[in-house]
């Protein structure tokens, strides 16, 4: 029988795992369907109890369902447990395991799609909500330097800091002049068109600049190449991620390539 899987999301319908999956499932021989659930906001542990009753293997969660899939799962990866948040639902008979890709999606598509050394690299973390919080130790796993995470709300960044070793946190004032190799906007502000108040000296010489949203030329991107900066959007992330997810289920590594050229595409 197809092993059945689902991206969970509210909204969802603009959602391209499906097409990813069926990509990676093309490629490798694997025989599964995936599809879209898109619960009330209210009603996600409902919509896994039921997609789990029909026979659902596992399923990606996006927003604003990371927190509620992590309170759902009984057991969870250590990756889920610093993250706060869960992107891969495993179903196993009634058990739920949690797992989170999306922090390895990242360090994934800078060091192998992009180039960047994260080894030794000055990283500037933009945001301090679930995005942010779900790239925190991944980073710190590639071995970064120095890993400063200023927010809009500055104590937000405070609190995410103080759960991790090694990093610093605060308002935008903190950056003072400060240069970094890496900037990484895990901020919501493109998807409503704005650029948060980064520096321009924020950037060192060959610095990337690197927007966790995908599919749109957001305010900070153009903001960076405007100053002759390298920029990236997260459309690595999201293929890496969803690649990662379909190792857990499937004990296979998709090839990731054809599929994030095809969507850069369009
Ligand atoms: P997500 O799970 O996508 O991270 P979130 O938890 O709502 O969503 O967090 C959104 C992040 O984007 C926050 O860091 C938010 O800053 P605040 O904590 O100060 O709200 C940030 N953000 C949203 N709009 C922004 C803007 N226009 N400029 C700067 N930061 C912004």
């Amino acid at each position: 029988m197809t092993d059945r899987y689902v991206v969970i999301g509210n909204p969802v319908g603009h959602s391209r795992s499906p097409w990813i999956h069926a990509e990676f499932a093309r490629a490798t021989g694997q025989d599964i369907a995936y599809g879209r659930l898109e619960p009330a906001l209210d009603g996600f542990d409902a919509a896994v109890d039921a997609f789990r009753a029909a026979g659902g293997r596992g399923a990606n969660v996006t927003l604003p369902f990371k927190q509620a899939a992590f309170r759902y799962c009984a057991t969870l990866s250590p990756r889920a447990r610093a993250a706060e948040a869960v992107n891969t639902l495993v179903l196993e008979g009634a058990q739920t395991h949690g797992d989170n890709t999306d922090g390895v999606g990242l360090v994934r598509d800078l060091q192998t799609n992009l180039g960047c050394e994260l080894d030794g690299c000055r990283v500037l973390l933009l945001g301090a909500g679930g995005a942010a919080q779900g790239v925190v130790q991944p980073l710190l796993d590639a071995g970064v330097a120095t890993l400063v995470v200023v927010n809009r709300t500055a104590a937000r960044a405070q609190a995410l800091a103080a759960r991790f070793p090694r990093i610093t946190g605060g308002g935008y004032d903190l950056l003072d002049g400060a240069a970094f190799d890496l900037v990484v906007n895990a901020t919501a502000a493109g998807l409503v068109g704005a650029l948060p108040p980064v520096p321009a000296s924020a950037f060192a010489p060959d610095a990337l600049a690197y927007d966790m949203v995908y599919g749109r030329d957001t305010p900070f991107l153009a903001f960076a190449r405007e100053r002759g900066v390298r920029a990236s959007d997260g459309a690595g992330m999201l293929v890496e991620q969803a690649a990662e997810s379909f190792f857990i289920w499937r004990g296979v590594r998709p090839p990731t390539a054809a599929v994030l050229n095809a969507l850069r595409r369009g």
